[in-house]
């Protein structure tokens, strides 16, 4: 597995997203036991990084990443686990309640890195860096980040947080370049700034091309693969796919391990 390190903070380049674990905006008990495979197949294969957020399946989600990882042999402290508040929560005394929220489902006692989980209308983030600084200073976080941010809100986030602002996770894929064509990539790269790379295989709608093929031909790999060792091989990147599928899970954290060429990086950010 290659890593990133951010702020001394060594991290994988590939971790796992756990949206639609246990559902989809709220809990879908059905998906409990599908959902637990694809954790305990994560954690099996060697996945350290978990992203979750209270919004995932109303809180459910968060609840199935803290039950896996108890029922794992992994210890807390071997794990990186980040989630998030709601645009919704982003009063003082509301961020306050909603990371209680968060450790209470996970049952943990801190989470590595607590996000911003998008910008919301009429926010000011004065209040809500007050709480997050708060937290940070308590220890119930231990690094600070925010999501979906532009160039203009990143920078001032970077000044209300006591702490350096440690990710901002957006939309990143072969098909999407809209966070390097708005400047927030080289803002990052040029600022230590760890980018996280979201729906990195297009929610699963990855469209297969020619370039895409003969350079998953050249590898013996799938295209998905191909798609994600394109994301991280740019510098400060890393990506979180999600799977339900433990061949899936297995094939995303082995593409860390494909080495691509120049030119085959080139054909693809050209493509
Ligand atoms: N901050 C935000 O606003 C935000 C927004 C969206 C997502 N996220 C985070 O980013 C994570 C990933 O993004 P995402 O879930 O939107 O999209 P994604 O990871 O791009 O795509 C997930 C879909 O791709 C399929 N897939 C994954 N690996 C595959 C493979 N090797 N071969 C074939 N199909 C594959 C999965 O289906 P199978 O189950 O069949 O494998 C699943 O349906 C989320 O889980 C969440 O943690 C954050």
């Amino acid at each position: 597995m290659k890593h990133e390190t951010i702020n001394s903070i060594t991290l994988p380049k590939i971790g796992f997203g756990a949206w639609r674990i246990g559902g989809n905006s709220s809990p879908d008990h059905a998906l409990d036991s599908k959902s637990l495979t694809a954790l305990r197949s994560a954690l099996e294969v060697g996945y350290a990084h978990f992203d979750t957020a209270e919004k995932y399946a109303d809180g459910h989600s968060e609840e199935l990443v803290g039950e896996a990882v108890r029922v794992s042999a992994k210890k807390r402290e071997e794990l990186f686990i980040t989630t998030k508040v709601t645009p919704s929560h982003l009063k003082y005394d509301d961020v306050l309640k909603a990371c209680e929220n968060s450790l209470r489902r996970l049952k943990m006692e801190y989470v590595d890195l607590y996000l911003i989980h998008w910008p919301g209308t009429g926010v000011k983030y004065e209040e809500t860096f007050r709480a997050l600084n708060k937290l940070a200073r308590d220890g119930k976080v231990k690094h600070l980040g925010v999501s979906n941010f532009n160039l203009k809100l990143l920078k001032q986030a970077r000044e209300l947080s006591e702490t350096p602002i440690f990710t901002n996770q957006v939309p990143f894929s072969v098909s999407d370049r809209s966070y390097v064509d708005n400047g927030v990539l080289e803002y990052c790269q040029q600022n230590d700034i760890l980018f996280t790379a979201y729906s990195p295989v297009d929610e699963g709608k990855l469209s297969s091309n020619k370039t895409l093929e003969t350079i998953a031909k050249a590898h013996n790999a799938s295209i998905f693969q191909i798609a994600l060792a394109w994301v991280i091989s740019h510098p400060r990147v890393i990506t979180i796919p999600m799977s339900f599928n433990p061949q899936h899970i297995q094939e995303n954290f082995d593409a860390a391990e494909l080495e691509l060429s120049k030119s085959e990086i080139a054909q693809l950010t050209n493509g």
